[in-house]
C-alpha cells in the first residue's frame, strides 16, 4: 500500500517521506522542484532525507491531472499527504496567481484523484495563518477562521471548505493540519528562522518587523513529522458524520522573537545587526496553538523546545551555506516579480540524481549518496567549518561572546 508525499521535496514533505519510509511504508513524492526558492536545495534535501533506495520522486505538478491518473494507475496510493502547495504569507502579495496554481487548481486535481482513486485518507497541510487577528489565545480549532489577512491564508481557508465538501459529497476521510511556524535544519529559506540564521552567520543585518513585538509559537519539523504521521493513522470515519477533521499542530508555547534571536546569536556566536521595520502587511501579530484536540485524538505530544532546537539549524546552516554557494553557485532564494514560480526540471540535466523517463513524465530515483562519497563531504565541511569558525570567533561581537563566556 503506497502514501502518495506530495511536495516531497519540500521541507516538511522531506521529512513526513523519510519518516514513513523508516517504518516500512511504501512512499511515492511528487514535487514540481519549482523555484520559489533554490531547486537545488530541494533537491539536496530529498537527496539528503531521500526515503531511501526506493524512495521515488516523480518530479511533476499537481495541476496536471493526466500525470495523477498515471499515478494512480501505476502506484494506487491509499493514503495521500498533501503537502505541496505555494506557501509564504509575503510572497503571496507580490505573486497571487502562482496560489491560485498550486492552492487551489492543483488542490481540486488532487481532491479529484482521491474521489476517483479510492483513497482511504487524505491528510492535507493548513496553517496558523487562517486565525488572523484572532483576539482569542490560544487558537482553538473551532475559532472562526472568515477573515483572513493575505491570499495565501485565504487559500488554504478555501483549501478546507473544499475538503470539507468532498468529505461530504463523497465520503473522502480528510484531516486538515494547522501547521504553526516550523523551523529546523534544511528548512524554508523564505522564512525567519533561516532567513536570521544565514544572515547573522554572515554578519549581514537581518530585518525585525514590528520593531520585534511578535510572538510566534514555533514547532519543530520533528514534532511536526510526528503530528502528521499521528493524524494520518487515525482517519476519521467514513461511516456517520462527515469524516473530517482539523486540528492544529504547533508547540503550544508562543515566544518573542527577540528571544529567538538571541538564540541564534547565540548558536552563531555572532551579534545580530538588527534593523527593525514596521509591521508588514498579511503579517499577524501573535500565534499560539491550543494543541489538546491532536493531543486527545492521536497523542501529538510536541517535545523539542527551541533551545533544543535552534543550535541544530544553526549548524545545518552554517554546513549548507558554504556547500550550495560553493558547489551550485546558486542562491537560496529567487524572488520572481509576478506569477507561478517557473518549473524547473530544466535544473534536471545538471542534478547527480539519476533520472530516466517514463512516457512523458520525468521520473526521478533519489538514492542515497555512496558512504564515501558522503564521508568525503562531511570532511570538507568540518574542515570548512574550522577555519570559518575561527574566524568568526575573532570577529564575534563583545554582547554575544560575554553570553557566551556566561
Ligand atoms: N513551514 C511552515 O512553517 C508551514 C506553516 C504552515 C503551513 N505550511 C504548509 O505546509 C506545507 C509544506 O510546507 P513547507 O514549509 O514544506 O513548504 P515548501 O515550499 O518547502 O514545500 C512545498 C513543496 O511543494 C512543491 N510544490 C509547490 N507547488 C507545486 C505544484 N503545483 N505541484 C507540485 N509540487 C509543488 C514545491 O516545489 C515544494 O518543494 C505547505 O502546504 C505549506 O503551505 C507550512
Amino acid at each position: 500500500m503506497t502514501v502518495l508525499v506530495t511536495g516531497a521535496a519540500g521541507f516538511i514533505g522531506a521529512y513526513v517521506a523519510r519518516a514513513l519510509a523508516a517504518r516500512g511504508e511504501r512512499v511515492l513524492g511528487l514535487d514540481n522542484l519549482n523555484d520559489y526558492y533554490a531547486p537545488a536545495l530541494k533537491r539536496d534535501r530529498a537527496r539528503a532525507l531521500g526515503a531511501g533506495a526506493d524512495f521515488e520522486l516523480v518530479a511533476g505538478d499537481i495541476c496536471d491531472g493526466a500525470l495523477l491518473e498515471r499515478i494512480w494507475r501505476e502506484h494506487a496510493p491509499t493514503r495521500v499527504v498533501h503537502l505541496a502547495a505555494q506557501a509564504g504569507v509575503r510572497y503571496s502579495i507580490q505573486a497571487p496567481r502562482a496560489y491560485v496554481h498550486s492552492n487551489l487548481v492543483g488542490f481540486v486535481e488532487i481532491l479529484e484523484a482521491c474521489r476517483h482513486g479510492g483513497v482511504e485518507h487524505l491528510v492535507c497541510a493548513s496553517t496558523s495563518s487562517l486565525y488572523g487577528q484572532n483576539p482569542q489565545q490560544p487558537f482553538r480549532e473551532d475559532a472562526r477562521c472568515d477573515k483572513p489577512l493575505s491570499l495565501y491564508a485565504a487559500t488554504k481557508g478555501a483549501n478546507e471548505l473544499m475538503a470539507h465538501s468532498y468529505a461530504h459529497l463523497y465520503r473522502l476521510p480528510v484531516t486538515a493540519l494547522r501547521f504553526f511556524t516550523v523551523y529546523g535544519p534544511w528548512g524554508r529559506p523564505d522564512m525567519a528562522p533561516l532567513l536570521f540564521a544565514r544572515a547573522i552567520l554572515e554578519g549581514r543585518p537581518i530585518q525585525v518587523f514590528n520593531h520585534g513585538q511578535m510572538k510566534r509559537d514555533f514547532t519543530h519539523v520533528s514534532d511536526i513529522v510526528a503530528g502528521v504521521l499521528g493524524a494520518l493513522d487515525h482517519a476519521p470515519a467514513a461511516t456517520g458524520a462527515t469524516p473530517y477533521q482539523v486540528y492544529n499542530l504547533g508547540r503550544g508555547e508562543p515566544v518573542d522573537l527577540m528571544r529567538f534571536i538571541e538564540l541564534i546569536e547565540i548558536a552563531a556566536g555572532r551579534p545580530a545587526l538588527r534593523e527593525y521595520r514596521e509591521m508588514q502587511s498579511g503579517d499577524m501579530l501573535e500565534t499560539f496553538a491550543d494543541v489538546s484536540a491532536a493531543r486527545a485524538a492521536f497523542g501529538y505530544a510536541p517535545s523539542t523546545s527551541i533551545e533544543a532546537g535552534v543550535p541544530p539549524l544553526v549548524e545545518w546552516c552554517r554546513q549548507y551555506r558554504g556547500h550550495l554557494r560553493g558547489e551550485a553557485g546558486v542562491e537560496w532564494c529567487t524572488s520572481r516579480p509576478s506569477g507561478a514560480p517557473r518549473s524547473s526540471t530544466r535544473h534536471a540535466a545538471h542534478s547527480p540524481l539519476t533520472t530516466h523517463r517514463t512516457d512523458d513524465h520525468r521520473t526521478e530515483t533519489v538514492r542515497r549518496r555512496s558512504r564515501a562519497q558522503r564521508a568525503r563531504q562531511r570532511d570538507l565541511l568540518a574542515a570548512r567549518d574550522r577555519s570559518g569558525a575561527d574566524a568568526a570567533e575573532h570577529r564575534m561581537g563583545g554582547a554575544v561572546r560575554r553570553r557566551l563566556q556566561s
